[in-house]
């Protein structure tokens, strides 16, 4: 195996499904019960707020309860034991990946345990309901909304991400479709800057074709197996 000196993840909610976490384009995925354009666009939040507050309750209420797997559990130790660059970018919106040990995490799309004042622009650790109005903790004002990015809104720290990808010579994706941009682009950018890419997925995605290696099967022995790989070599 070579010796990489500046390795960008990519994770999806697959690396989270053994948590116990939904995933949202599978069978029993969450976008087959909750229709996306009413409970993840601004649209929809300005059409039922009572709607989106109570199903993202739902979902701060279960990554609470959820715990870090294997695949966490290994990039927490990468994390810890790499002494290259390492940039851990996740689209998933649960702190499993910090719970896991990892530190060097990027949210692009957000964060469950986190509340966004409208009026004030300020954002505030959250583990509670929102549904019920809860005034800002900064400015007093009833105007809080999930930390989320939703369809339609730009995903977060975008620029640190292409810097990211310009300079990496590994690029890895773990546990998602490639069915939404700008992540499902990553690898080609990075296969463009002259990075490996890997992908470590349950099924093929839709961007596997893009990938120099995929390995199939579940993230709890994949991730582990290739940390064990990149830590050795
Ligand atoms: N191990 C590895 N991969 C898995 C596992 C597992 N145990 N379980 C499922 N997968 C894979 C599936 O095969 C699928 O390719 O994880 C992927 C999950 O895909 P999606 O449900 O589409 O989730 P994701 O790719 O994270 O979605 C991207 O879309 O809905 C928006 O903002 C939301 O961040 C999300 C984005």
């Amino acid at each position: 195996m070579a010796v990489y000196r500046s390795i960008v993840i990519l994770t999806g909610a697959g690396i989270s499904a053994e948590s116990g976490l939904r995933t949202f384009r599978a069978e029993d995925g969450l976008w087959e019960d909750h229709p996306v354009e009413q409970v993840a666009t601004p649209e929809g939040f300005a059409r039922d707020p009572d709607l989106v507050q109570r199903f993202y309750d739902e979902r701060r209420a279960q990554v609470l309860a959820a715990e870090p797997n294997a695949a966490h559990q290994a990039l927490g130790r990468l994390d810890r034991e790499f002494d290259g660059d390492l940039l851990l970018v996740t689209q998933n919106i649960d702190d499993l990946h910090e719970r896991g040990g990892a530190e060097r995490v990027l949210h692009m799309h957000g964060e469950a345990l986190s509340a966004w004042c409208r009026a004030c622009d300020a954002r505030h650790p959250w583990q509670g309901s929102l549904r019920d109005g809860p005034a800002c903790p900064s400015c007093g004002a009833v105007a809080m909304r999930p930390d989320i990015v939703w369809f339609g809104e730009m995903p977060y720290q975008m620029e640190r991400i292409f810097s990211a990808l310009a300079g990496a010579d590994l690029f890895v994706s773990i546990g998602t479709s490639g069915a939404v941009y700008p992540a499902a682009g990553f690898v080609q950018q990075a296969a463009d800057h002259g990075a490996r890419t890997l992908e470590l997925n349950l099924e093929r995605s839709a961007g596997s074709h893009w990938f120099d290696e995929t390995r199939l099967g579940a993230a709890s022995e994949l991730v582990p197996q290739w940390v064990d790989e990149v830590l050795r070599a």
